[in-house]
Formats: C-alpha cells, structure tokens, sequence
C-alpha cells in the first residue's frame, strides 16, 4: 500500500504534473520483476515508488495516456492476476474493487492480460510513446518500456518513440514537503544512532558492533532498512571508501570513520562522522579533521538555488588543495538524495527543493587516517537548510558527546 505521512493526493500530483509534460505522448512505468530467490526483498523502480506509493506489486505497470478522451482512463494501473494457490506461499493480495482503488487514489485498475490492448488503443491513437525509464547502456538490459514499445511499434504503423527519460528525473530532484518530512525523519532517526554511538563507543569492539549500535537504534524507531550497506571503518579501514567487512577491532587511538542512515517511507539518510575511539583527537588527527570541517563548511556556504554541483565541489577542493591533501580527495563531493541514495538528477543549476548530501573528504593510508564528514542539506531560496546539523560535528561537539 502507499507510503504512510505521504498524502494520496500528493502522488495524483506527481502523475499529473507527468501527465501534463508527456503533452500527448503515452507512457509506461513498470514496478519490475520479484527478485528470483526469496531472501532478497523486493524493491519497485523509484520511478514507480514515486509516481504510486505502490512497494508490493511486482511486475505492475503505470500507463499514462494524457489525451485519452476519459479523463479517469488518463491513468490506469495494472496488477499481476491474483493466484490462490501461490498466495498461500507469498501472501494474500487484493482483489480489485472500491477499496482498492480508494487505497490506491487509482481510478483505473486492471489485471496485466489487459495491457496489450489498452496499449495498443494508446499507441493507435497518440502514434507516440514516451521512454520514461533511465536508458540502458549497451551492455546492459535494454530498459523495459522501450523493449516494449519496440515491439507495438512493430505492430502499429506509424508510433514513434521519444526519449523523455528526463522528465522523471526532473520531477523527482525537487522535493515537496511532505518528501522534506520523510528525508528529515530518516535523518532525525540516523542522529540517534550517531548519538548511541558516541555514547557506547570502546576501544576493544569489533566494528560490527558499532554498525550494531546505529541499526538496532533504526529499528527501534521503526526504520527496517537501511539506506546502504553501513560502513564503519577504524584504523586503516576509515580510508577505504567503500569499506564492508566490518569485522575489524577498533583499536585505542583509532580514528573511526561512520557512514550510515536509516529509512523512513521509502527516503534515505546518508550521514558521515568521522570519531576517535578514545574519545579524544590526537593532535594530527584534529588537523586533518579540521581541515575537511573546514571544507564541508566552505562547499555548504556555496549551496545556492543556480549553483552547479562542480562549483560546490570546487568550494570544498580549493580549500583542501591549498592545504596541500588535494590527491587526497578522491571522490566527489556529494549527489542528491531521496528514495535513493544516489538520487538521479539533471546536470543542471540547483533548484531550491533539491535534497544533496555534502561529503568531502581526505585519506591518508600511511597514517591510518580517513576523514570524511557528510550532512544531508536541502536548498532553499535564501542558500540551504542542513537537515543533520543536530549530529555533534565539530571536535569539541563529539568530544563533548563522547565524555564517559
Ligand atoms: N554511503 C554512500 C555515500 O556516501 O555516497
Ligand atoms: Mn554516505
Ligand atoms: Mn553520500
């Protein structure tokens, strides 16, 4: 069913705010397959998560058809046909009726057999049909809505097929409120994590421990996953980017580099902080550590409605390149952030809405030093919102925090 705290009227605003872009093109969104094996949970394309809510109808597809002559028939979803017998395995579902569409907000509803036909009807009628999905690289599955246009424009003399795979992309890199509320809640969440780790933080832990710490905080506030796998690096391993192991012992005089967020409705958090064991900075390490807060801090100021990401970046590089660790910043300094982590966006100036996560970083493997520092910052009119700025940051703060 949809997201909880997201009104229904707000994903009928989505779709016709597509509606209204595809002009008169007709367009399909789909769920995508269940996954083949039954340990890994299903997750619909963000596309479709966006556009419905809808997160436990694999296989359902959105048709969107904005100049049908029924203004009801403008938006039809279509759901796998119920299956008794593979429902006593998987899970009841629902049958179509009232109840259905009022959960839903979806006037339309049908089982998939029917698509063909309505897709046709689409196809017959508009001779146009509008790529929404990402586009495939080569080497990759061709996205699903073209395969399937291939085929009907096979059958249809005369459709053609557009490419308006930035429309989505669009829509969903400025958030609404109520997408605002959600990011903000699965950030609030992810700051007591980071506050039970500052708290109960010891040499001698292994590092699944702390990634313990913050998950079972997550789930104690009702988040059941998290956004990416968590990466809780100490030692040498807080200068390995996408560290996994987590099995390593936090040692004394260890600095421990923490990556995580939890998720709530469908929308991320992606927060860094970068703590000593101890409890205490040595003196090197609050050198390098004030030198990334220094450019995280320079990057945040630069965050205004019109900004390019690149230039953001450039605020932050400048000041880690001056002092001399520019070989050291080895990643960029952040993307958007929403029902993914890595959010898709334009390469355009930034709209006020847009949620990024601000990151850099520096890494010095033959000091067993990593630093990285990230907050999750909205952009408005006047600069940005940082929606993390409650997760203690700067040294005095986690010293403070991390007193025993
Ligand atoms: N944890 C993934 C990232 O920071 O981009
Ligand atoms: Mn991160
Ligand atoms: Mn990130």
């Amino acid at each position: 069913m949809p997201h909880e705290d997201v009104p229904l009227k707000e994903f009928a605003a989505r779709r016709r705010k597509l509606l209204t872009a595809l002009k008169r093109s007709a367009a399909l969104v789909f769920a995508g397959p269940a996954p083949s094996d039954h340990d890994t949970p299903f997750r619909p394309h963000p596309h479709f998560e966006y556009l419905t809510g809808l997160v436990d109808e694999p296989d359902a597809v959105l048709r969107l058809d904005p100049t049908h002559p029924v203004e009801s028939r403008r938006v039809m979803l279509f759901l796998r046909p119920l299956n008794p017998e593979v429902e006593k395995w998987d899970g009841y579902r629902d049958a179509i009726g009232s109840d259905l569409r009022e959960r839903l907000g979806i006037q339309s509803i049908f089982r998939l057999p029917m698509l063909g036909r309505f897709l046709n009807d689409s196809a017959q009628r508009t001779r146009s049909l509008a790529c929404l999905h990402p586009l495939a690289q080569y080497d990759q599955p061709i996205s699903p809505d073209l395969e399937l246009y291939r085929k009907v424009a096979e059958r249809v003399p005369g459709v053609s097929i557009e490419d308006r795979s930035d429309l989505l992309t669009d829509l969903r890199c400025v958030k609404s409120k109520a997408e605002i509320d959600q990011i903000q809640h699965a950030v609030d969440i992810t700051a007591d994590g980071f506050q039970n780790v500052l708290t109960n933080v010891r040499p001698g832990m292994r590092e699944y421990e702390v990634q313990d710490l913050l998950e079972h905080t997550y789930r104690s506030h009702g988040s059941r996953r998290t956004a990416f796998q968590t990466i809780a690096g100490s030692g040498i391993n807080s200068t390995v980017l996408h560290y996994r192991d987590n099995d390593g012992v936090v040692e004394d005089g260890d600095l421990i580099c923490i990556d995580s967020g939890a998720v709530w409705n469908g929308y991320a958090a992606d927060v860094t902080r970068t703590i000593p064991a101890s409890g205490t900075f040595t003196d090197r390490q609050r050198e390098v550590y004030e030198l990334v807060l220094k450019a995280q801090e320079a990057a945040i100021k630069a965050i205004t409605p019109g900004a390019r990401m690149n230039e953001i970046d450039q605020a932050a590089r400048a000041v880690i390149t001056k002092a001399g660790y520019g070989d050291a910043f080895i990643h960029s300094i952040g993307h958007h952030l929403g029902l993914e982590t890595h959010d898709p966006a334009p390469d355009a100036p930034l709209k006020a809405g847009a949620v990024l996560t601000i990151e850099p970083g520096v890494y010095l493997p033959d000091e067993a030093i990593g630093v990285r520092i990230e907050d999750d910052v909205v952009v408005t009119k006047q600069g940005c919102r940082n929606l993390s700025r409650n997760i203690p940051k700067t040294v005095r703060e986690i010293e403070q925090a991390m007193k025993r």
